[in-house]
């Protein structure tokens, strides 16, 4: 049972300085029409100019996307999926953070299947492969380059949306760390932070039953022996590497190791699963406006202390990769880095107003594909416990909970 693993991942992953140099003789293989989707500010980048002449060279034709807006909207993804319908498009090409590779998901999706982003929220709702996708990411942080998911907001609903299938994983993901250079060192932080995050909610999530049905029923199948694999080596990557990567920007072997660290943890939680972190940054984001990465990683260390009867294990083993002296080091060891780069340590510090916390207990309990994924059950009486030692920075009311209950 415990043997039981599972990995889903691109067709090819290539990982290393100077390989965005390899999109063009890539993208040659899978096509002659490629779509690029990218934002604003990156189509103006040199680098993204250069990786538009290296597809020209190849004898591919070039049409450029270049309007993603941040989270994008649900009806920014139809509109750009409709305009790029006549000039059809044998490949997408993704380039750029989260929301460029999740915008050129959706448009792979609306261009090969028709419809609207809401007829796919959920999971398991993509009917069949999507055209041929290649992921560049130049944020180091979400991991979609390598990710069954799509994040999209939807102005009909307070919450963000996803839509997660096997389908929507890139066929070919290019993952260059000098293409992070450029990145603030607010963003290298925020993105970092929700990497780390990825990578240690998919090594805590809960272990599902090794049902034979289990791979092919669900997205996220919980915490097993291949995603543990990619998880430990994330973590250990982000705890080396993210610190120097915000504050010396220019150090390119702390942003390999956060770019890699990045891409690893997406291919642990993209089969594990996100938890707790992930559901109530959900209602928070909506209400703080806050990054998703600040967010998630501001309430990490308080959902890792309220698990911790159930995951001691997992903190002995992220004591040793990370260097410290015992599990019982690792929550403080995490909420040390995360303050060292800039996160805020409470929900108070984020932002959020305290009259809102049974809101957010309410929204976030509602989310079960992420709560059942958590190793220690959370009821919403126990969520509002959580949210207000999280709110106040009050570890003794985790800690009571926890002599009530035992
Ligand atoms: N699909 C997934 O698996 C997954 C996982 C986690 C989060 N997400 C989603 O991803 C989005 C966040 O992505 P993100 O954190 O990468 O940010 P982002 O893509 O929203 O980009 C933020 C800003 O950074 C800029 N930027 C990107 N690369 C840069 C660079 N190299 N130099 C300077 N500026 C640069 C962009 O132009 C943009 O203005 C959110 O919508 C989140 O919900 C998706
Ligand atoms: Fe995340």
């Amino acid at each position: 049972m415990e043997h039981f693993g599972t990995l889903r991942s691109p067709r090819e992953l290539i990982v290393g300085c100077g390989q965005r140099r390899a999109l063009g003789l890539v993208a040659k293989g899978l096509g002659q029409r490629a779509l690029v989707v990218t934002d604003e500010r990156l189509a103006a980048d040199a680098n993204c100019h250069a990786m538009i002449a290296d597809l020209e060279d190849n004898g591919v034709t070039v049409q450029v996307q270049g309007g993603t807006l941040p989270d994008v909207p649900e009806e920014s993804a139809f509109i750009a999926a409709e305009a790029a319908r006549s000039f059809a498009p044998d490949v997408v090409i993704g380039i750029g953070g989260g929301s460029c590779l999740d915008m050129a998901k959706c448009v792979a999706l609306l261009l090969t299947h028709g419809g609207r982003p809401d007829d796919y929220y959920g999971e398991l709702k993509v009917p069949g492969p999507i055209l041929p996708l290649i992921a560049i990411p130049t944020t180091a942080g979400t991991g979609s380059e390598v990710t069954p998911v799509a994040v999209l907001s939807d102005s009909k609903r307070s919450l963000k949306v996803g839509i997660s299938s096997p389908h929507l994983i890139p066929t070919v993901a290019i993952c260059d760390p000098e293409l992070t250079l450029t990145c603030p060192a607010t963003l290298t932080a925020i993105a970092g932070a929700d990497a780390l995050t990825h990578a240690i909610e998919a090594f805590t999530a809960t272990r599902r039953p090794a049902t034979a049905g289990l791979t092919q029923e669900r997205v996220f199948v919980g915490k097993n022996v291949l995603s543990d694999h990619f998880a430990l080596i994330a973590i250990s990557l982000l705890w080396q590497g993210l610190e120097a990567a915000c504050t010396e920007g220019n150090n390119l072997a702390a942003r390999a190791q956060v770019m890699q660290g990045a891409t690893f943890a997406g291919l642990a939680f993209g089969v594990a699963g996100t938890a707790a972190a992930h559901a109530i940054q959900y209602p928070v984001g909506a209400l703080t406006h806050t990054a998703h990465g600040a967010g998630v990683a501001s309430l990490m260390p308080w959902v890792m202390e309220w698990n911790r009867p159930m995951i001691g294990s997992e903190l002995e083993q992220m004591a040793s990769v990370m260097g410290v002296a015992d599990g019982t080091a690792v929550i403080p060891a995490i909420s040390a880095l995360f303050a060292r780069i800039g996160i805020p340590p409470t929900l108070k510090a984020l932002g959020l107003a305290e009259d809102k916390l049974d809101w957010v207990a309410d929204q976030s309990c509602g989310i079960e594909r992420l709560i059942q994924n958590n190793p220690r059950p959370i009821n919403r009486s126990d969520m509002r416990t959580l949210l207000e030692a999280a709110f106040w920075g009050d570890v003794s009311l985790i800690q009571q909970n926890r002599k009530a209950n035992t």
